[in-house]
């Protein structure tokens, strides 16, 4: 058995967890990050791309936004459509704007920095059990080749993902959880194809919702709203874009480029609420305590500000003595954390069509739409929603 000690225990090599360790390293906290996956597969992993500015903030304290500021594209507004109907809505009027980078590109930041920090993350660890999390000295199990590990920890930060077993080691009669599951998911692609549009375009349609996003002016991240059963053998790269097409205003679909697909994967929708975010000297943060349906490009977002606040909390903890914080965290983080729920699940339910819907509840849809596109004072609730302002 091998016994080795840190301050703070990270579990998961996430956005969260890896930018965690950035953060309490640029404090002078030192942590050990311990992940489930091989280096590979969390470099290679594809997820959402929309960064919101005080994001990009954080990023930049942490020492990992150079690239991001150098390579992300800067938008200044988003496109919903309906039908053949097609609205901008500006952020210019509020100056706020969102970078569009693609996580994967986070994640390699991330971890390239963690990697020349001297501290990188450990991957490839197994069985990970936290103990004594109710005590000063908590302590993470795991095994990593074979070998039996002990790691004693100040305190354990679980960044472990929705699956993870951080959140499930708070005991059930102290954690509370809140869910929607929505009856339906995403297929996504990524294709060396122009995107359709310079901006993203959100569209509500009769066939379901699309999303056309991008990582490049050369690369497409596409979205369908699809059936949660849905096989992506099913869906032979014509079938997506023809599907993709069918549902874009005319104008728009044809401007699809028919390319070839680098990455195909269908991913289910939910929203979930943990609480509280914090069990002794474990803390939650990122997809361990919440998970939002993508379509606000919230999940990240959050994630990185969990661990700012939690970062932070830490830092007053041992730079002043001060719990003060670190007490607050829970109780402060789900308020924002809600909020972002509430959004999330509102433009979710306005944009998808849903099994049994009436002809009633698409009109209350599109009113919504209507409503969003045609009132500065919605449009302004939008704009401060979307862009995390
Ligand atoms: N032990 C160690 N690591 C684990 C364990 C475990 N038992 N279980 C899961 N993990 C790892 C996962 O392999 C993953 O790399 O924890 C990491 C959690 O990372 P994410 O799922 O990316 O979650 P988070 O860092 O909170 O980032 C949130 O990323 O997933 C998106 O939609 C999400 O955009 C949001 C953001
Ligand atoms: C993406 O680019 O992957 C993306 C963009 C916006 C979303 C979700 C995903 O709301």
């Amino acid at each position: 058995m091998r016994s080795s000690r840190t301050q703070v225990g990270i579990i998961g090599a996430g956005p969260a967890g890896l930018a965690l360790a950035q953060l309490l390293q640029g404090a002078g906290i030192d942590s050990v990050v311990l992940e489930r996956r091989s280096r590979d597969y969390v470099l290679a992993r594809v997820r959402a791309g929309v960064i919101e500015q005080g994001t990009v903030d954080i990023l930049r304290r942490a020492g990992v936004a150079a690239r991001l500021e150098r390579e992300g594209l800067l938008h200044h507004g988003v496109e919903l459509a309906a039908g053949e109907r097609r609205h901008r809505i500006d952020f210019a009027a509020q100056s706020a704007s969102v970078t569009v980078y693609g996580q994967t590109e986070l994640t390699k930041d991330l971890v390239d920095a963690r990697e020349s920090s001297g501290v990188p993350p450990v991957f490839d660890v197994e069985d990970v059990v936290l103990e004594e999390l109710d005590t000063e000295r908590p302590r993470v199990r795991y095994r990593r080749s074979g070998e039996a590990h002990v790691l004693d920890c100040d305190f354990i930060a679980g960044c472990d993902g929705f699956h993870g077993v951080s959140r499930k080691a708070i005991p059930a009669a102290v954690l509370k959880t809140h869910e929607r599951v929505y009856p339906f998911g995403w297929l996504g692609v990524l294709a060396d194809a122009p995107p359709v549009s310079s901006e993203l375009i959100y569209l509500s349609h009769e066939r379901g919702f699309a999303l056309c996003s991008m990582r490049s002016a050369t690369r497409s991240r596409c979205y369908l709203q699809c059936e949660l059963d849905t096989n992506v053998n099913d869906w032979s790269d014509g079938r997506f874009w023809d599907e993709l097409a069918s549902r874009l205003p005319g104008e728009l679909a044809s401007r699809v480029t028919r390319a070839r697909t680098i990455e195909k994967s269908v991913a289910p929708l939910r929203s979930f609420v943990a609480e509280p975010l914090r069990y002794g000297r474990l803390f939650l943060a990122g997809d361990a305590a919440h998970i939002v349906p993508p379509t606000g490009a919230k999940g990240l977002n959050l994630a990185i500000r969990d661990v700012d606040q939690l970062a932070a909390g830490l830092v007053a903890h041992y730079v002043e003595r001060r719990d003060g914080l670190l007490d607050a965290y829970s109780a402060s983080a789900l308020r924002r954390i809600w909020r972002a729920e509430r959004f999330s699940a509102w433009l979710t339910s306005v944009l998808h069509r849903y099994p049994g819907q009436t002809s009633f509840d698409r009109g209350m849809q599109l009113a919504e739409l209507d409503h969003l596109v045609s009132s500065a004072a919605a449009r302004a609730a939008f704009v401060e929603a979307y862009t995390g302002l």
